[in-house]
């Protein structure tokens, strides 16, 4: 029997994949176990902080259920979310920039005609959308799909609010003949991720604010070309500069222009002062990726 010392125990370690018949996999723990190691040696990590840190993994594992995954915004607040996405999404030919999906996408919100109120009930600001989905060449996309969802007025999501089975602020709308979407749904204002769990205590700890800027999501899809998972974020939105969770892109910011109290776009009498905005994604063909 060998033993290891501080410094052979990591290519002990990895001397295990010898017989490991997938490559990216092999790779992947390589790298890996490299690092921890490296990490270990270079705080001289102590036992009590090691067992400090499987607590927090086992709080993070205790406190995602089927409508809250901790770990994902685990992963979002220390910026590993955005860096893969940046790494496997890069800003090329003007397409629209992928930002985080965050932990709060529903599947399956209704298709609605377009110019629907999808925050029909919910408290904020009537905001009323419109835009464009164009090929990187600049066609216009019939028939694509936006996927849309955002938080109320004062920052929860649907799945945040107790007792609310229902979705809200959420649904599909599909592009005309001409590539057009628009819809009314609320101007989002910017809001805490949840802090009541292990990753609230870990940005405390930090010295962190836990708010991201006001943003509604979409993910935008057409046959034929890559989705994007993306936000529009509100110009002038607080915490546009120190997002929680990195995912802020300044080509993803769009102007929300205030309007008094009158007639909509949609023809409908408004007693409160709304907002419009428009914008155009762009969609990278599937062959280019
Ligand atoms: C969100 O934008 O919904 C979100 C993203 C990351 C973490 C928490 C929330
Ligand atoms: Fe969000």
């Amino acid at each position: 029997m060998r033993e290891f010392d501080e410094q052979s125990i990591t290519q002990a370690v990895t001397a295990t994949l010898a017989e490991c018949d997938d490559p990216r996999f092999t790779r992947i723990m390589t790298s890996l176990v490299s690092h921890l190691h490296d990490f270990v040696r270079e705080v001289r990590l102590t036992e009590s902080e090691w067992f400090t840190a499987i607590q927090f993994l086992t709080d993070v594992g205790r406190t995602c259920t089927d409508r809250r995954q901790e770990f994902i915004l685990l992963s979002d607040t220390l910026g590993v979310s955005i860096l893969v996405i940046t790494l496997n999404h890069p800003a090329q030919d003007g397409s629209a920039e992928s930002t985080v999906q965050g932990p709060f996408y529903w599947e399956g919100a209704p298709e609605l005609p377009r110019g629907s109120n999808l925050a029909e009930g919910v408290k904020g600001e009537p905001a009323f959308y419109s835009g464009r989905v164009l090929g990187t060449d600049g066609t216009p996309l019939a028939g694509a799909l936006l996927d849309i969802w955002s938080g109320d007025g004062e920052g929860n999501y649907d799945m945040q609010i107790p007792g609310e089975a229902r979705m809200k602020a959420r649904g599909r709308i599909r592009t005309d003949e001409g590539g057009r979407y628009w819809f009314r749904s609320i101007r989002p204002t910017f809001y805490p991720v949840p802090t009541d769990g292990p990753v609230g205590r870990m940005l405390r700890k930090m010295g962190r604010h836990p708010y991201r800027p006001g943003h509604i999501h979409m993910i935008v899809s057409a046959p034929g070309h890559l989705p994007v998972t993306t936000h529009l974020f509100v110009a002038g939105s607080k915490y546009l500069d120190s997002d929680a969770v990195f995912g802020m892109k300044e080509s993803l910011v769009a102007q929300f222009e205030r309007h008094p109290p009158g007639t909509g776009p949609d023809g409908a009498r408004l007693e409160t002062p709304f907002y419009t905005v428009s914008y155009d994604f762009r969609l990278k063909p599937a062959a280019a990726s």
